[in-house]
């Protein structure tokens, strides 16, 4: 069994990032959607571009949290999440994400909303967002639209997401 590590993307790792999300989906839509999310300063926080490396420093994983709103609080949205292909379900996209989420807690972000499988996010937390009082700007089914709170202790605000420019909805 490989040991991932996670870190936070650098400048060297802009391409390495693009194959990794150009392989893991269908079309070139979330990749074209990472790169633009890093050209946008509203959206883009330093150290939440997380990358999962082999021991050999070969990348394979990435997940990225990025600005979002939610009644015009601040909150990040988890999107996208990709791992190369030949090493999905292996541990590498937890290493990942879980890093992604550490990194925001110790900067002091709170709520994360992410829209994805609901057999995979709530092992990290993750719970429908409308237990929250938080909603997707489009029609998407309920569990595929979850949320967790970085600290429980401290109030999370209710209302419509407003997702960054690039996500374009
Ligand atoms: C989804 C993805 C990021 C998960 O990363 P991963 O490294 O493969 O997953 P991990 O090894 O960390 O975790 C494996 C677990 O995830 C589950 N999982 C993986 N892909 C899944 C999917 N598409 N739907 C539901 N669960 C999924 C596995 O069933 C496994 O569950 P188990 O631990 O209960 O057996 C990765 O498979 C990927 O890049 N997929 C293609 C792109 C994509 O769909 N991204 C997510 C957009 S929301």
């Amino acid at each position: 069994m490989t040991t991932w590590t996670a870190r936070a993307e650098t400048a060297a790792d802009v391409a390495a990032i693009r194959g990794i999300v150009l392989a893991a989906f269908p079309t070139a839509e979330e990749a074209d959607l990472v790169d633009a999310l890093r050209a946008d300063p509203d959206a883009w926080i330093e150290g939440l571009s997380l990358v999962a490396q082999a021991p050999d420093g070969t990348l394979v994983a990435h997940a990225l949290l990025t600005r979002c709103h939610v009644d015009g609080e601040p909150a990040l949205a988890l999107a996208p999440c990709a791992v190369l292909p030949a090493h999905q379900r292996t541990g590498a996209g937890s290493v990942a994400v879980r890093a992604a989420l550490d990194a925001a807690r110790a900067l002091g972000e709170n709520l994360v909303l992410v829209l994805g499988h609901a057999g995979y996010y709530p092992r990290f937390g993750f719970t429908p967002a409308s237990r929250f009082g938080v909603r997707a700007p489009f029609e998407v089914p309920d569990e595929a639209m979850m949320a967790m709170a970085l600290d429980d202790s401290r109030p999370v605000p209710t209302g419509t997401i407003r997702y960054a420019g690039a996500f374009g909805v």
